[in-house]
């Protein structure tokens, strides 16, 4: 039986204002609380049991998944009073594994949508032998991650989180989120205190000479960790291009969950997913967009990479570019909204008061 431990409980501050009222992980992408479609895809790669480490925002996660049944999983909960960090929430879940020693345990950050082969990892890990296995893929600017340079084997050599000066920058594979470990080297990772998996536990272990074994999969990879990348990833489930076998209903340029009202001659395009109870106006244009349950998008706006949150309204003629619009806000008509703007949950803007052009 093939285990995995869920990082959820980080504080997803660089996603607010979605992650006022919902932890990172259960904001919904492509209509289901992204956590779903990782659930999901673990799932059908063999894994049976998850233990999920939550903090911020726990009390929502069991109502939602309770025993993971329907997902064909066994889930349980266990949350941290004070966040331990992404080693100190590994380490104090191994109770509840019930892996042997030499077991290979998958563990995942939360906010990752990836086509990674899970099993791929798997293998990698035991045929090496490695104490820890990680995926890591290439990006162009390695700044904001874990920098893990490896040998012509795959050997990882060094494990640099967010660099902070040029020299730093010694390879463009970053560390993707998703691990093996030997379940006994679990058990080496301090208790009561936090840990940083990433700044104390990697380069302690390399200090020490255990053998982490990096492997490199370029297929599709990216951390919601920022509004913008969130509305690409919901987008990309939709269209396809990112895989999951919990998509709730036919990829294609959109997603229309039931109960939702689109006027005939609104067009929704590049990946758009619009929530229950969600109303699109007539002549509306919504592309590459997310319109969580609730929502209302006035006639005739103009909605492009943006989200609008749960409950939130839009008024008629508003156009949104890269615009996060948090729940229960109110946009009124004939305002335009650029550029990764952030609109604060709840927030009321009068109608015509912010334009980024000189015509109204
Ligand atoms: N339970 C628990 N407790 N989970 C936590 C805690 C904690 O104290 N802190 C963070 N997490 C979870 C987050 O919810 C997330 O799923 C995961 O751990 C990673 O935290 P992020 O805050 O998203 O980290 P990051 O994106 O800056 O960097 C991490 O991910 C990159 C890839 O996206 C690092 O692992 C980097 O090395 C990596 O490159
Ligand atoms: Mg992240």
């Amino acid at each position: 039986m093939t285990e995995a431990i869920l990082l959820v409980g980080g504080k997803g501050t660089r996603l607010r204002p979605l992650t006022v009222h919902t932890p990172k992980p259960m904001v919904p992408a492509a209509g289901v609380p992204f956590l779903t479609h990782q659930l999901a895809r673990a799932r059908a790669a063999g894994v049976e049991h998850v233990v999920l480490a939550t903090s911020y925002l726990a009390e929502v996660f069991e109502p939602h998944f309770g025993d993971g049944s329907e997902l064909g999983l066994h889930l349980e909960y266990v949350t941290e009073g004070e966040p331990l960090g992404t080693g100190g929430a590994i380490r104090n879940v191994a109770s509840r594994l019930h892996s042997a020693p030499d077991d290979p345990v998958l563990v995942f950050n939360g906010d990752i949508l990836t086509g990674l082969d899970i099993r791929a990892l798997i293998d990698t890990h035991t045929s090496f032998g490695a104490d820890v296995s990680l995926h890591l893929t290439r990006v162009t600017d390695p700044r904001a991650f874990g920098l893990v340079p490896t040998d012509a084997d795959g050997r990882v050599t060094a494990f640099l989180e967010k660099p902070q000066t040029p020299e730093e920058i010694v390879t463009d594979q970053i560390n993707a989120g998703a691990y093996v470990f030997t379940r006994s080297v679990i058990d080496t990772i301090p208790t009561g205190r936090p840990v940083s998996v990433e700044r104390e536990t990697f380069p302690g272990l390399l200090a020490d000479g255990a053998h982490l074994q990096g492997m490199v999969d370029s297929t599709y990879w990216l951390d919601l960790g920022t509004p913008q990348a969130f509305v690409r990833g919901s987008a990309d489930l939709v269209l396809g291009r990112a895989p999951s076998p919990a998509l709730p209903g036919r990829r294609g340029e959109r997603l229309v969950l039931a109960g939702a009202e689109v006027a005939s001659d609104a067009k929704l395009t590049g990946g758009t997913s619009v929530g229950a109870g969600a109303v699109v106006g007539a002549g509306a244009r919504v592309h590459g967009s997310t319109l969580l349950d609730g929502s209302v998008v006035g006639p005739g706006s103009v909605v492009r990479d943006s989200l609008v949150g749960t409950g939130a309204r839009i008024g008629a003629r508003t156009v949104l570019d890269g615009a996060v619009i948090g729940d229960g806000a109110v946009v009124g008509e004939d305002n335009e909204l650029r550029g990764g703007i952030r609109v604060w949950c709840d927030a009321r803007l009068a109608p015509g008061s912010v334009r980024f052009s000189s015509d109204r």
